[in-house]
């Protein structure tokens, strides 16, 4: 058996037999081998991937960024984990820097591990500084698979393990007057990701965020949004709430504060919220949240993604993947109906739901690695590396063009073979 064979058998046994069945039935069956930059490669055969997807923002700074390894390196040499219960000088220091990259009384930051566990956080503030319980998200939005969060998500991923928590109402993304219906002095928060990622990048108006400002502060309501996806730079300004004018109550981070290389995740939350520590400031914790070596990384991560170079960066590349996107909405016409996009943060917009996992496939036939959106499949979720040059886009934009060509051969025949079964039906 080869090296590879016997890591999917492994695999099979010890870790999830469904998804070596999935990946198999696809002939999609990699295993993440040596990685750099924008790039990785299988563990056995020559064929290397561009990471479009970025694990949603993990790789923001691409694999294994030279600064970002080094930063932690040196960090070694004097930290570890640190103890949760202590005063820590790596957590003040990497709190204070975001503090400050953040508007407003946005000054205190309550750290985790992952955005599942900030948002657990974010929604435990709310109902704590409030004393209310009613928490409304989006429908299609997502948040996490931890237990607050999981609550605040479509149902499909919380069906299988019981009934759901009270006190939680869904509205569709983008509505104002069906909001209006449900938001009410008994509100303690909306939850909203400012472009939703796997309801697939609707770009919202900045009419609707600041409508939905407005009314959270007529109601006494909290808003937290999410910007595990498409905070960190990613829309072309650090954080998206920026290009709408408007600041919430509560920021959700996670995903690329951790450089790709240490886990971090941060919950930003404004000064008076934080008397929910005063009578018990050991009330919530988290054992390795904030660790102190995720700390320092998450300092550097926030100092290059901060940078006015590192965000004009971003935007050019941005202006010239939407030209070369455009151009490719005209050749497919049938196909490709038009592009979701702030900055980095693009939406393919294709045809029909089964296009999305069809593109998926023949992308990764061409090496690039996107994934359509698991809460609207007509979106494929399309996430460049931010550190993606315009030498990298002129030569994805072929490849995409070919999986485009490549798709729309396959798609007749779909039907006939029931090629995606039920992972893919509509729901
Ligand atoms: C917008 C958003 N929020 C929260 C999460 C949950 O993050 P984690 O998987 O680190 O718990 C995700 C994960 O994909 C996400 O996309």
């Amino acid at each position: 058996m080869t090296n590879k064979q016997s890591t999917i058998e492994a695999f099979r046994q010890y870790v999830n037999s469904g998804k070596v069945a999935f990946y198999e039935r696809y002939d999609m069956d990699l295993v993440m081998g040596q990685r750099e930059g924008i790039r990785f490669r299988d563990v056995e055969h020559e064929k290397s991937y561009i990471n479009l997807h970025c694990n949603g923002g993990v790789f923001n700074l691409g694999h294994r960024h030279p600064e970002i390894i080094a930063t932690l390196q040196s960090a070694l040499e004097n930290f570890d984990i640190g103890n949760h219960h202590l005063i820590s000088t790596a957590r003040a220091e990497a709190a204070k820097l975001l503090a400050g990259l953040m508007p407003g009384d946005l000054n205190y930051v309550v750290f985790g591990v992952s955005g599942g566990e900030a948002t657990d956080t974010a929604i435990k503030t709310a109902r704590g500084y409030t004393g209310r319980e009613k928490i409304i998200s989006a429908k299609g939005g997502y948040h996490g698979h931890t237990g607050l969060a999981l609550a605040t998500g479509d149902e499909k991923y919380r069906l299988p393990f019981g009934k759901q928590l009270p006190g939680f109402e869904q509205v569709p993304f983008g509505n104002i007057a069906e909001l209006k219906k449900h938001l009410d002095h008994q509100t303690a928060a909306v939850i909203l990701e400012t472009i939703p990622a796997t309801l697939g990048m609707p770009i919202p108006t900045t009419g609707y965020l600041r409508d939905l400002r407005k009314l959270c502060d007529e109601n006494g309501t909290l808003l937290i949004l999410d910007e595990v996806q498409c905070g960190l730079g990613r829309t072309g300004k650090l954080w998206a709430f920026q290009h709408y004018d408007i600041v919430p109550d509560v920021v959700v981070l996670g995903k690329g504060l951790s450089g790709g290389i240490y886990p971090v995740s941060a919950t930003v939350i404004r000064q008076p919220l934080e008397k929910i520590f005063h009578d018990d400031p050991f009330i919530h914790i988290s054992t390795f949240g904030g660790a102190e070596l995720g700390c320092v990384v998450m300092k550097k991560v926030l100092e290059i993604s901060s940078e006015k170079s590192f965000l004009a960066h971003v935007n050019e590349i941005a202006d010239y993947i939407q030209d070369q996107l455009e151009a490719l909405t005209k050749k497919h016409p049938k196909f490709f109906i038009r592009i979701r996009q702030k900055g980095l943060m693009i939406g393919l917009e294709l045809k029909d739901e089964l296009c999305g996992p069809l593109l998926t496939k023949t992308a990764f036939d061409q090496g690039l690695l996107i994934v359509y959106a698991n809460n609207d499949k007509r979106i494929c979720q399309f996430l460049p590396p931010l550190i993606a040059t315009k030498k990298d886009v002129d030569e994805i934009i072929p490849k995409l063009d070919k999986a485009m060509s490549e798709a729309q051969k396959l798609k007749p025949l779909l039907k006939v073979k029931n090629f995606f079964g039920k992972m893919f039906s509509k729901s």
